[in-house]
């Protein structure tokens, strides 16, 4: 069953609509499909995240199944399935990021934003997760922050604490 978000009206903006035209456009005729991935990051650009609503319509517009699109949007980590915040703190977990305190720091990020992996902060303000190798294996530990994807290395809990900050007077 759909959650109520996931089931929310979805309305793309009119230049959304005008930028699938041209994402479209740049593939051969019957070759449509093509254009999916580049318009579920527009339509995420938008959003924020993608819904099955939203992703519906992207189907409709492509006229393709709605599972072909769910299909991709589920097996790429860059597409979100549910609504995250406005900053999305993607931290390393792979091993040699491991070895130097990778798994501290996503612990104190959950301390201090309060809320789990995948969880939104009551603000809107913030979302974590791990991530696998961010290729700066040594450099680490590392984390990205969405939706720039701004890089950070050789990072410890004083670092964070910073960012976070940093992030919230913006
Ligand atoms: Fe963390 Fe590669 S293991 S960047």
């Amino acid at each position: 069953m759909l959650k109520v978000e996931e089931q929310q009206p979805v309305e793309f903006s009119p230049a959304l609509i005008e930028k699938f035209g041209e994402i479209i456009g740049r593939y051969p005729q019957g070759k449509q499909k093509s254009a999916l991935l580049p318009m579920l990051h527009e339509v995420q650009a938008e959003l924020g995240w993608l819904s099955t609503v939203a992703m519906d319509k992207v189907a409709a517009r492509l006229d393709i199944q709605p599972i072909e699109v769910y299909e991709v949007a589920s097996f790429y980590t860059m597409y979100f399935l549910r609504p995250q915040g406005k900053y999305m703190l993607e931290v390393c977990r792979t091993g040699p990021c491991c070895l130097v305190g990778a798994e501290k720091l996503m612990n104190h990020i959950e301390d201090r934003l309060g809320v789990k992996e995948g969880e939104v902060t009551p603000d809107g303000l913030f979302s974590w997760r791990g991530v696998e190798c961010l290729a700066a294996c040594g450099y680490g530990p590392v984390l990205q922050i969405g939706p720039e994807y701004t890089f950070y290395e050789n990072l410890d809990e004083q670092k964070v604490d910073a960012l976070i900050e940093d992030l919230r007077k913006k």
